[in-house]
């Protein structure tokens, strides 16, 4: 029991720590396995996943979401800016794997038992399946960096993904030099974590 803890506890989003070695084909299937025994409405498993470890594939998605980040840059206030300047916010290249998560709502046909009141819950589904290769990915000691510094049209051609299948994540995955123990934006001062108590709340929301 005290593994599971210890790998929430260990789990961080990566993009400076890749080393940029292949990862193990078996160890890759281990992951994807974890995160398809995901929990799903109705068990519809709504989710794919696309592989993409060309390195030109890598550096043309790359180049899309360096023009993301800077157009974020730009719609800072100064100060601000110059806390985000140094902040790295993905590791495409050098992690040498980007697995593309998308969400198909058609999944399971129209009838999903438990969809029909909250829409989302497919969507929250295909995010449980991401939780889980990332803890997964943890435990094998290897790095995952959650990317969404890009324009969703753009993904969804890239992956060939067509509507109503919506691409939700690109994930950088690969082995890594270690594991920081706090997350980057806390150290590098954009944003701290929030205490749990803060969060808790008895019998109604804010009390
Ligand atoms: C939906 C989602 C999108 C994210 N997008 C990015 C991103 O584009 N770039 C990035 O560097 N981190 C991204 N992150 C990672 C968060 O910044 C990170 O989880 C948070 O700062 C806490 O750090 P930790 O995951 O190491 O605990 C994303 C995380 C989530 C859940």
């Amino acid at each position: 029991m005290r593994a599971v803890y210890d790998t929430i506890a260990k789990r961080r989003d990566v993009r400076a720590e890749f080393t940029g070695e292949k990862l193990d084909e078996q160890v890759l299937m281990r992951v994807l396995t974890a995160a398809h025994s995901a929990p799903s409405v109705g068990n519809s498993h709504p989710w794919d996943f696309v592989l993409i470890d060309d390195p030109q594939r890598l550096a043309e998605f790359a180049t899309h979401v360096a023009t993301r980040r800077q157009a974020f840059a730009e719609s800072l206030p100064e100060p601000r800016k110059d806390v985000f300047n140094p902040i790295k916010v993905e590791g495409i290249r050098e992690s040498g794997l980007g697995v593309v998560v998308t969400y198909d709502p058609t999944r399971g046909g129209p009838h999903i038992l438990g969809r029909h009141t909250i829409d989302e819950t497919g969507l929250m589904s295909a995010a449980l399946a991401i939780q889980n290769l990332w803890l997964a990915a943890t435990a094998e000691g290897l790095g995952v960096g959650w990317v969404s510094f890009y324009q969703e049209e753009f993904l969804a051609d890239f992956v060939g993904c067509k509507q109503p299948v919506r691409p939700i994540a690109w994930l950088c995955l690969g082995p890594v030099t270690h594991l920081e123990e706090v997350p980057d934006l806390e150290r590098f001062g954009w944003r701290s974590r929030r205490p749990l108590k803060d969060a808790i709340h008895r019998d109604h929301l804010g009390s």
